[in-house]
């Protein structure tokens, strides 16, 4: 239930400190802060994985990309489920197929995998509802452990979804030889930091509220991001759309100048996501792109990048400090925030949005 509440989308952000410290749980040995992977997966040769998704969990699939290929080294494909299914995908059998999906119901991310198994691929699925079909047809489950998602806009699924993707980015890299034993133990660590951090980033609500009113009034909305903040760029896009129907576009902030830069005036802001990390550079030269034209710039980052930003910001919301690894999941509440307050400001159904359903059984 929803307990003090408004909405279940406000009670599964304020769930996901306790979700994901379930979900890492699952995937790291507390005591000797070792990776612990379900499953008889041979990392070591693996040549590749292919993740196949829809929506959000799609944007949890990319992330994981992030992660996997810059700790382990392993090539990782992902797209999105309709079009990789219908197409013809030139698939090896040496490469592991990941699902990911909150429901595990979705049909084309169904079909997806099906083609994988197909195609005599091993299958992995990562999944909330452990009943569901998806769960039922792969060779090797990877539950999140968040708790039922009744919102139909996804935000604990997906910090959960997340953080298993980080446990395996961490495993596949010691599996690999990429990283040390001390190595492995220290990211489990900091792995482990993520729900403490995450309850301390949902502290930012009031922060975040005291925007939504003008953010309710914007036409447009940019959401910024370069490396790991790209994916969650599309996130932060995609959760606005869903809930106030603004237009929002997540964009890789590289890309500003090749199209996006067109849309930028006075009345439209520019949430910027950039932690104080190797990208930060770059994405502060951006936001005085975004800012020279007017742009009302929302910048989002952590103690260091706010030392280091650019003046001129609309507004600036302070993250904690964290490990890179976790960014991703400390940053999230902050996006996550944004575009409920912005809905509740325009008086919009958050739990139900119009057209949607929380399970999308048919293609
Ligand atoms: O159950 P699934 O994770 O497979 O669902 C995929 C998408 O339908 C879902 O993530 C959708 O995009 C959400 N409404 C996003 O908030």
């Amino acid at each position: 239930e929803k307990g003090n509440y408004r909405h279940f989308m406000e009670k599964e952000i304020h769930d996901q400190p306790e979700g994901c410290q379930r979900t890492i749980a699952a995937y790291v040995d507390t005591l000797t802060a070792h990776t612990a992977i379900p499953g008889e997966v041979d990392w070591a040769r693996l040549e590749r994985v292919q993740i196949v998704a829809c929506g959000t969990s799609y944007i949890a699939g990319l992330m994981g990309k992030y992660l996997i290929e810059q700790l382990a080294d392993l090539p990782v494909d992902v797209e999105i489920a309709s079009e990789f299914r219908y197409r013809q995908p030139a698939l090896r059998k040496d490469a592991l197929a990941i699902a990911m999906s909150q429901s595990g119901e979705t049909a084309d991310t169904l079909a997806a995998l099906r083609f994988c198994q197909a195609k005599g691929m091993m299958t992995a699925a990562v999944v909330n509802a452990v009943e569901s079909t998806m769960a039922r047809e792969v060779d090797v489950v990877w539950p999140i452990h968040c708790g039922p998602e009744i919102g139909v806009a996804s935000t604990k699924a997906f910090t959960a979804q997340v953080s298993v993707l980080t446990a395996v980015a961490v495993a596949a890299a010691r599996a690999r030889g990429r990283i040390d034993e001390a190595e492995e133990q220290r990211l489990v660590r900091v792995l482990l930091e993520a729900p403490r951090l995450i309850a301390e980033s949902i502290k930012l609500e009031e922060a975040v509220r005291s925007i939504a009113l003008d953010v309710s009034r914007a036409r447009d909305v940019l959401y910024l991001g370069r490396g790991p903040m790209y994916p969650l760029a599309l996130e932060g896009a995609l959760k606005l759309k869903e809930i106030s129907y603004i237009h929002a576009e997540g964009y890789a902030a590289g890309e500003l100048k090749h199209g996006p830069i067109a849309l930028v005036d006075e009345q439209t802001p520019i949430v910027i996501l950039a932690p104080f990390d190797s990208y930060f550079e770059k994405s502060a030269s951006n936001m005085q792109e975004v800012m020279a034209r007017g742009g009302q710039v929302i910048f989002i980052t952590d103690p260091e990048g706010e030392r280091h930003a650019p003046a001129g910001a609309r507004v600036v919301v302070t993250a904690p400090k964290c490990d890179p690894l976790i960014a991703p999941l400390v940053l999230s509440a902050p996006v996550q925030l944004l575009a409920y307050h912005v809905a509740v400001c325009k008086g919009a159904d958050v739990d139900q949005p119009r057209n949607l359903a929380k399970s999308v059984t048919v293609e």
